[in-house]
């Protein structure tokens, strides 16, 4: 029997949140549960202290708008605060080294989020700090991303449909994103496609990590350039084709690599199906390239909602590697039976 407020693992098994392979199957679901039974309380009016009096530093070697707006969002309504350490704003980078600045935030702050250029900069983080560190993304995966996303997949499922028959297709790069939902889905027993040309497939040490998933928990990981792998998915997840981290190739290569095969138009929903397939994009888009308007704004769109639930995600996981989650659920517990 489900219990919204009860969870498997009181306290995180790990310091740090970089990377979901550092948790098995039933510490994601006690993540999720946090953030759902916290999100279903503060939309209905409830209010929560937990975090009263406590720091998050968030530094940002990047720009971000869903991550930064959705952290200090989620600190604001936990009671606590976010200081938003944008690039150029703090020494890091310039005199002082990441290890010095961790020991630092260490001293100050309950909490370290961090957006970094490459991973080896969180670990580095997180190795110098004795606070949690949360990878608000890398140029390996985005955690925090797909704790989100898969909250927003569960609220979507389509009814009387087993985990082990939901098929998810990524269309697109093998981008960081890409990596983590094969990471999530995969985790949760589903069936993950990257539907992609070759030479832009996740590559084998990826797809280790999801079949070792499937191994543990079911379901399947594929990539393909195949479009028959479209037919019968239940979400269609895509991301920006260019731009993040591969500063040196030219848009039009991208382009010409992804257009107008992989481009999620309302031919490609067609492709599936499947008149309730979801679509998905973890934004920002660029419209008209790897999505259209009419895909993005349409009835069959999920993104804003998944944009949403980017905060949905962060109340969770401040809560649980702060090491508090389960006294929130208590409370909320506790109000809702006096009421
Ligand atoms: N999806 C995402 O991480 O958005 P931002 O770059 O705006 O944080």
């Amino acid at each position: 029997m489900y219990d919204p407020y009860k969870l498997e693992h009181k306290t995180p098994t790990k310091k740090d949140y970089l990377d979901t392979t550092d948790f098995d199957q039933s510490e994601m679901l006690d993540m999720v549960k946090v953030s759902t039974t916290v999100r279903s309380y503060i939309k209905s009016g409830g209010t929560l202290e937990t975090l009263y009096h406590k720091n998050l530093a968030m530094i940002f070697e990047q720009k971000s708008t869903r991550t930064r707006v959705s952290f200090e969002v989620a600190m604001e309504q936990l009671g606590g605060h976010a200081l938003n350490l944008a690039p150029g704003a703090i020494q890091l980078g310039a005199h002082e080294s990441i290890g010095d600045t961790a020991k630092v935030l260490d001293r100050m702050c309950e909490l370290i989020m961090a957006r970094v250029d490459r991973h080896e900069s969180i670990v580095e983080l997180a190795q110098n700090s004795t606070v949690p560190v949360i990878n608000g993304m890398s140029d390996y995966n985005h955690p925090t991303q797909e704790l989100g996303d898969i909250i927003t997949i569960f609220d979507h499922l389509p009814k009387n449909k087993p985990l082990d028959q939901i098929k998810v297709v990524f269309v697109g790069d093998c981008t960081q994103v890409c990596a983590s939902l094969m990471m999530i889905t995969t985790k949760m027993g589903m069936d993950f496609v990257q539907y992609a040309p070759p030479a832009k497939w996740l590559n084998d040490d990826y797809l280790k990590i999801g079949r070792a998933n499937t191994q543990a928990y079911g379901g399947s990981v594929r990539v393909s350039d195949n479009p028959e792998v479209l037919e019968g998915a239940d979400f269609i997840y895509t991301d920006v084709w260019y731009g993040l981290y591969d500063k040196e190739t030219p848009k039009e290569v991208y382009m010409r690599e992804f257009y107008p095969k992989y481009q999620v138009n309302d031919e490609m929903l067609a492709a599936t199906r499947n008149p309730e397939v979801k679509f998905m994009h973890c934004l920002p888009a660029m419209r008209g390239e790897e999505v259209t308007d009419s895909v993005l704004d349409g009835p069959n769109s999920i993104a804003w909602d998944q944009a949403e639930n980017r905060l949905t995600a962060q109340r969770g996981l401040v809560l649980y590697f702060g090491g508090v989650a389960q006294t929130a659920l208590d409370d909320i517990k506790r109000h809702k039976e006096d009421k």
